[in-house]
């Protein structure tokens, strides 16, 4: 299966202040390489300090919030769907901007296979996305049209790196049917998707779906990640 290579098109960011922080490792407990390298990375990362700091689950929640910065997505008593969750960064910040947890706010329905623990102002599922079931269940939570469907999920990597392309690219395609079925018109779909664009049968859909179909990497995704995200805005509502 083809990946188109859209690198050069992929949206930048506005520099973003250095963040600085960090701290350094010094317990001198034994560890993997992997394991010493994965935390000497985490504790030189100005962005897990400033998650931690502002009270974010994950780092991740800084590549919604440079997304969102950037396309303006997230508003007030919007309703979002965030699929792929856990442990819960993005539907913090989804809650935070639509002020989903204020009377006459947002709403928003965050779902994954992995238990996410409760989130004020959002509505939490336990449940694949790939179980027919899904749809329905995110549907009757959501109440009425999406205005954002976000996408985070990422496989668990089977170490077969085609066998985790096909999976990446069905948790694209079905997120991105999900969307064209849930979104309202103008609504928006963020899909993490990876090598560099969407997968070009996908991106021609998503091209007469939406009026404008982009890829941002934020500063906040590693450099050394594949992860890129697709960013479609002006749902046409075509396929109601
Ligand atoms: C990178 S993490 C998401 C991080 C999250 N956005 C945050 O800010 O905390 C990717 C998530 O996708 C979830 N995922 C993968 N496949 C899924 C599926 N079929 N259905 C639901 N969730 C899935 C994984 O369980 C994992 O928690």
């Amino acid at each position: 299966m083809s990946v188109e290579d859209f690198s050069r098109d992929v949206v930048s960011f506005a520099k973003q202040p250095a963040m600085s922080g960090g701290s350094r490792l010094t317990s001198g407990k034994k560890r993997t390489v992997s394991s010493r390298r994965w935390l000497e990375r985490q504790l030189s990362d100005p962005y897990v300090a400033e998650a931690h700091r502002r009270g974010f689950r994950s780092r991740a929640a800084f590549k919604l919030i440079e997304i969102d910065d950037r396309f303006r997505l997230l508003r007030p008593g919007g309703r979002v769907v965030d699929l792929g969750a856990a442990p819960g960064g993005w539907t913090q910040v989804a809650v935070q901007r639509t002020q989903a947890a204020k009377p006459g706010g947002g709403r928003v329905v965050a779902i994954d296979l992995l238990e996410t623990a409760a989130i004020a102002g959002a509505t939490v599922l336990t449940v694949d996305f790939l179980d027919e079931a899904a749809p329905a269940l995110i549907r009757e939570a959501l109440r009425g049209p999406a205005d954002v469907v976000l996408s985070d999920m990422a496989p668990q990597s089977s170490g077969h790196p085609d066998v985790d392309h096909l999976r990446i690219v069905a948790l694209v395609e079905a997120a991105v049917e999900f969307a064209v079925e849930v979104l309202a018109p103008q609504g928006a779909l963020v899909a993490k998707v990876w090598q560099g664009g969407t997968e070009a049968r996908l991106l021609a859909t998503m091209k007469k779906a939406f009026g404008s179909v982009r890829h941002a990497k934020p500063p906040s995704s590693r450099a050394e990640s594949a992860e890129v995200y697709v960013v479609a805005t002006g749902f046409r509502g075509m396929s109601r």
